[in-house]
């Protein structure tokens, strides 16, 4: 599903990049891009992040 609309991110690149090393929501979004524009974005991605940092 898309988490960022308005760079078009989904939740598997988001798991995809903290599996490949990304750590931290601001690793995350400087590698995709995301919550760069409206910061809508944001609360769903940090549980995503975390979610995922949890599980690895
Ligand atoms: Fe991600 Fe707008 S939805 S920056």
């Amino acid at each position: 599903m898309y988490v960022c609309l308005c760079k078009g991110i989904t939740d598997s690149q988001i798991r995809d990049a903290v599996c490949a090393g990304a750590s931290s929501v601001r690793q995350v979004r400087k590698q995709l891009g995301v919550m760069s524009q409206c910061g809508k974005c944001g609360i769903l991605t940090k549980e995503i992040v975390q979610e995922t940092v949890e599980q690895r």
